[in-house]
């Protein structure tokens, strides 16, 4: 039997919200999976601001329906306080984490392997672990101290996809650009090769 892919979606505090909630909705309509949910207070807050949705990161019930709107099959919220959880341990295999958005304060974290929290943690497991991990920075004008943690971070491994959307594919709505830094990420996680545009214009956000 093929064994479940298995992914864990870490949320930091930089801008664009929408780009995670769009991740995990797509991840959800696709199924087959099992997510490992992760979200910092500050993205909390961004998600109030961007979103206008009220969560309480303690509960895993309000992410979920702040973010997605709704809670679905297969996914799993983690506080990020838990140092204890699974995704800590390097002996539980996570094919991809994602950082979306990937705020520069855990960037730096993540570039200097503190560990502090459960999202700096997994990530530096998936690191030590040889493993998929996607930053999706966003920040602009960047600073030096940015630039350096960003190659620090890509020559022990990561692959740093800033949330930059392209204008080639002539996108018309915001909807265009998120899906194009999204589909990107899929493509990262060994999802939807080749065929993320068409697929994602199928997934609609009602679905
Ligand atoms: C509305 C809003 C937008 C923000 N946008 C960004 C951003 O685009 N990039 C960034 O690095 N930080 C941004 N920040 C600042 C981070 O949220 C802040 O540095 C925070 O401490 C990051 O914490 P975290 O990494 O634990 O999520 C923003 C904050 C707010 C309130």
């Amino acid at each position: 039997m093929k064994e479940k892919k298995v992914f864990t979606v870490a949320v930091t505090g930089a801008s664009g919200a929408v780009y995670a909630r769009r991740l995990c909705q797509v991840l959800a309509k696709l199924g087959g999976t099992r997510v490992h949910l992760l979200m910092s207070d500050a993205a909390a807050r961004v998600a109030r601001e961007e979103l206008g949705v009220e969560i309480d990161t303690a509960d895993g019930r309000s992410v979920m329906k702040g973010l997605i709107g709704k809670e679905p099959k297969g996914f799993r919220y983690e506080a990020h306080a838990n140092i204890g959880a699974g995704i800590a341990s390097g002996s539980y295999r996570v094919d991809a984490m994602v950082v979306i958005p990937c705020s520069m304060g855990t960037l730096g974290r993540i570039a200097s392997g503190t560990g502090a929290n459960l999202i700096e943690r997994a990530a530096d497991v998936q690191l030590k672990e040889r493993r998929n991990l996607i930053l999706v920075v966003r920040e602009t004008p960047l600073s030096l101290i940015g630039i350096e943690n960003m190659a620090t971070v890509a020559r022990a491994g990561a692959c740093v996809l800033p949330a930059m959307p392209g204008f080639y594919h002539l996108p018309r709505t915001m909807e265009d650009l998120v899906d194009f830094v999204v589909g990107k990420v899929l493509l990262q996680m060994g999802l939807e090769q080749g065929m993320f545009k068409r697929r994602l214009k199928r997934i609609g956000e009602g679905d």
